[in-house]
């Protein structure tokens, strides 16, 4: 794969909705057969980001190439070459599971010659074998989303864009789910996904975490958690592990505190000085500590470390209202919803066929 082309080239992309800017000059590139995680908190402009690549809204400014193909260009070419599983589920919950393969089928231009084939294809990868004739509505959620999946790929595209594809799903569906993910990457398919379970961010080859519309680290996961954190993290273990979150929030030499299970996670400037220094803290407010000790980093930690960095950073300008600005336009019900194929065009693209 090594010198082949990338699969997704981004430069200087923006997207602005009136004032309010939801992606913000990013710049990255996936290669071919690569798993690209794109993480990011809630509103981090991940879904945007994803719809501009897909040709569904126009970016404001800056360039994407996906397969080779610019998306503000050639919408319609970038579409026949990729597979698109918008965050809400993109299937039509009154088709049965057979119509719904039909269905995507058609949309998607699979040759007659090959029509058969693909839906075994994906009827077989779903695990859905004998119940072709349910109603789609019916499934459970692991199953749903593995036809949906199915759904996206009956065209074979060389590269897949699944935005949140798993949230609400059981444990060992997520994991059956990503087994295919895995085989279609072993195939030589881009995967560009975008996930808030940690766990699945660490199945990823490479990751880009965006908050608030902007890049705030990249690399693989190990990368991420060897270079990412500004400063050491602290494993916490007290009475009082609520009073103790709260105490330590602005105590002096500690940048983050967050709860982790029973204990408290601490970033810090230097573990040597701050274990001293958080002891005899919440000694003098009355919290006994049981156990305290440097660790290496988990990816949640990197995450909210970066992330909650970023607040702190945009904290009191104009940023933090202009973000609030565009989390109530939201409300009017611009994402996904009510449509299944994920394709309908935006205000931006209306006109265009
Ligand atoms: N069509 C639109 N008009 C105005 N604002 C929008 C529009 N679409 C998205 N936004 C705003 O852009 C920001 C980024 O939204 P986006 O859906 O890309 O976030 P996300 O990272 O996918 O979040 P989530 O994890 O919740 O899915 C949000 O503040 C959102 O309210
Ligand atoms: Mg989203």
């Amino acid at each position: 794969m090594n010198g082949a082309p990338p699969a997704v080239v981004v430069r200087d992309l923006v997207k602005r909705f009136g004032d309010f800017v939801a992606v913000d000059n990013i710049s990255l590139e996936a290669r071919p057969g690569e798993i690209f995680g794109f993480l990011g908190p809630n509103g981090a402009g991940k879904s945007t980001t994803i719809r501009m690549l897909c040709g569904l809204l126009l970016p404001t400014s800056g360039q994407a190439l996906v397969a080779g193909l610019d998306v503000a260009r050639e919408p319609e070419r970038v579409r026949q070459n990729i597979g698109y599983m918008s965050q809400k589920f993109s299937l039509y919950n009154d088709l049965k599971v057979i119509e719904n393969l039909r269905f995507f089928a058609g949309m998607y231009s699979v040759p007659a010659a090959d029509l058969k084939e693909r839906i075994d294809w994906a009827i077989d990868m779903a695990g859905l074998a004998g119940r072709e004739q349910l109603l789609t509505g019916t499934l459970a959620a692991g199953w749903k989303q593995r036809l949906a999946l199915g759904c996206a790929v009956l065209h074979r595209p060389p590269i897949v864009f699944l935005d949140e594809p798993t949230s609400g799903v059981d444990p060992i569906s997520r994991r059956l789910f990503w087994e295919l993910i895995h085989r279609m990457a072993d195939d030589g398919v881009t995967v560009f996904v975008t996930t808030h379970y940690m766990d699945e961010a660490e199945y990823c080859n490479r990751l880009v975490l965006i908050d608030r519309g902007r890049i705030v680290a990249s690399g693989s996961p190990l990368e991420l958690k060897e270079k990412s954190m500004a400063g050491d993290l602290l494993l916490l273990e007290c009475d009082q592990v609520g009073k103790a979150l709260e105490e330590l929030q602005g105590a002096p030499g500690v940048t983050d505190a967050a709860i982790f299970g029973n204990a408290l996670h601490l970033v810090v400037a230097s573990a040597q000085s701050a274990i001293p220094q958080v002891q005899e803290f919440l000694a003098t407010r009355g919290i006994t500590v049981s156990h305290i000790e440097k660790i290496r980093p988990s990816l949640e930690d990197v995450f909210v470390s970066l992330t909650s960095l970023n607040r702190d950073r945009d904290e009191g300008d104009k940023g933090e209202a202009n973000r609030d600005q565009g989390d109530k336009r939201d409300k009017g019900g611009t994402k996904d919803k009510g449509d299944p194929t994920g394709t309908a065009v935006t205000d931006e693209k209306k006109g265009q066929p």
